[in-house]
């Protein structure tokens, strides 16, 4: 007897739940089976072929009578339970022609729409706190092949100032629901805002904090933004500590003048799409908007940085997330600088290595 390999155990009392991950099953465990269980994880050679709870953990796949060959991964266990566990998800009808999802797709929509939407913070936000942005400039002569060749990630900043036309330009073409795009039959209902990045099922869960350090009749602080509004309101003022204590020690960036902290909600895609691996689609959709906001940057003459390594409690706090179901992904920066992809303490260092 053998011990499936794609279990994991969680705690939940009373029961230890055993999950397979890679089957997506999922059962209770009562004490009686809990014990056995790790008995068996001892010496799977005790199986007792009569034995009610023996034959439970057959029955089940927890228990296997052949070797299940183990998945090759190459990486830790978490990232393996999480991605094997989120893959090939059960499908209870897969339609067979266009049709046929058109009829499915829009049942799906309309029974998620008749749930109440999760409440956006956003949305509850006083309008008198609103700050409005000055509308985008379009950053005319600046063609895309001209964009991508010169977007570079950049470890050197001046902390110069930016305007507050850059801002609003930055934040309506990466984030702001577009007003020129309103006019388009937007189906199923309720789902209609358009960015400029596509979004996973429409939903726009993705959202944005600003970081203000330097800009133009802006006070410095960490701002919510209001896509719809496209409009800021103001959450905190700037901490004492420097921004990259939050961003795990890269203390090379504390003069970025701005930056987007690019948070995703859970509840808005847990809504339409009740399954784990929507949880990738968050992640995929916050990677659109950083290349987005990265090109918007580049096509007005900034250098751009960024990182996904984040002090995720103190940044919630700062941000009012604690134990919210929306929470912050990734941050990407901006500001006026040489370019230059190593930092000037680092390339110093690399300096001094070349002179002995
Ligand atoms: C998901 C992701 C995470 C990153 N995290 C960091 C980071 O924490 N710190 C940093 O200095 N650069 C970070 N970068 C930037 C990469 O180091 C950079 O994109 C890479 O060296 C290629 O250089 P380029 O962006 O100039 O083409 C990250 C890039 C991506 C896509």
């Amino acid at each position: 007897m053998h011990i499936n390999p794609h279990l994991f155990m969680l705690a939940r009392p009373p029961y230890l739940v055993v999950w397979n991950y890679k089957d997506h099953t999922q059962y209770e465990l009562d004490p009686q089976h809990s014990r056995r269980l790790l008995q068996l994880i001892e010496h799977p050679k005790a199986y007792r072929p009569l034995d009610e709870i023996d034959d439970n953990f057959i029955n089940s796949n927890i228990l296997t009578t052949s070797k299940t060959p183990d998945t090759e991964w190459g990486w830790d266990e978490l990232s393996k339970i999480f991605h094997i566990g989120t893959k090939n998800i059960p499908c209870a009808h897969r339609p067979n022609d266009a049709h046929e999802w058109s009829r499915q797709y829009l049942d799906h929509c309309n029974e998620v729409l008749a749930t109440p939407a999760p409440i956006a913070r956003r949305g509850t936000w006083p309008a008198s706190e609103l700050i409005a942005l000055p509308a985008p400039n379009d950053t005319q002569g600046h063609t895309l092949v001209n964009t991508l060749l010169h977007r570079k990630t950049s470890r050197t900043f001046s902390g110069d100032a930016l305007s507050l036309t850059d801002l609003g330009t930055l934040l309506y073409f990466s984030l702001g629901h577009l007003k020129e795009r309103e006019c388009e039959a937007a189906s199923p209902h309720g789902l209609g805002a358009r960015r400029s990045s596509p979004s996973g099922g429409g939903l726009n869960a993705c959202e944005g904090f600003i970081y203000v350090r330097n800009v133009n009749d802006l006070a410095p602080g960490l701002y919510c933004y209001h896509s719809a509004e496209h409009a800021l309101s103001l959450v905190n003022p700037l901490p004492e500590d420097p921004l990259g204590q939050l961003l795990c020690g890269q203390h090379f960036i504390n003069e970025l003048p701005l930056g987007l902290f690019i948070s995703a909600r859970f509840d808005a895609l847990w809504w339409k799409y009740a399954h784990s691996r929507a949880y990738r689609m968050a992640y995929v959709e916050a990677g659109h908007i950083s290349q987005t906001f990265q090109l918007i940057a580049t096509a007005l003459g900034l250098s751009t940085w960024l990182t996904g390594a984040l002090m995720d409690d103190r940044i919630e706090t700062l941000l009012g997330l604690q134990r919210s179901t929306e929470q912050v992904l990734f941050f990407v920066g901006c500001g006026r600088g040489d370019g230059q992809a190593l930092s000037k303490e680092l390339q110093a260092l690399i300096d001094i290595e070349d002179l002995r």
